[in-house]
């Protein structure tokens, strides 16, 4: 949903339901390959940028204090964090390396794409 919201340019401070999202784009929830592959680009594109950069920050978390309320676009990093941070970090150091991060996304979309057509 994150990355349907960023597609659209929906700012996630708007108050639009994931339903609502869904119905404008026609599709269904699962997410399509282009934009898990624009996701993981997006991410491999923050993650070389400079450890200063704001959406570095805000996609690795390292903020203090307090959050605002309700879905921010960091809401899926944390998942994955908490999940396992080791993981995040690996991955995250990771798309710090072009190459390596290409040949990480394709072999990611190639496993996805294969679902897809499963399902
Ligand atoms: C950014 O931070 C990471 C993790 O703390 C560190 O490994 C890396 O060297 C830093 N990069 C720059 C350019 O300062
Ligand atoms: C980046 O990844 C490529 C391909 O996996 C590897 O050959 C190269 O040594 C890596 N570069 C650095 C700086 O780690």
């Amino acid at each position: 949903m994150w990355c349907w919201r960023r597609m659209l340019r929906i700012p996630w401070t708007a108050k639009r339901t994931n339903v609502s999202i869904l119905a404008q784009l026609g599709v269904s929830v699962r997410l399509s390959s282009i934009c898990y592959q624009r996701l993981l680009s997006y991410f491999g594109h923050i993650m070389r940028r400079g450890n200063d950069s704001l959406e570095k920050i805000i996609v690795t978390g390292n903020t203090e204090g307090k959050r605002p309320r309700g879905r921010s676009p960091t809401r899926w990093a944390d998942q994955l964090k908490k999940s396992n941070s080791d993981r995040f970090y690996q991955i995250a150091k990771m798309a710090s390396n072009r190459s390596r991060w290409r040949q990480f996304t394709n072999a990611k979309l190639r496993y996805h794409q294969d679902h897809d057509l499963q399902s």
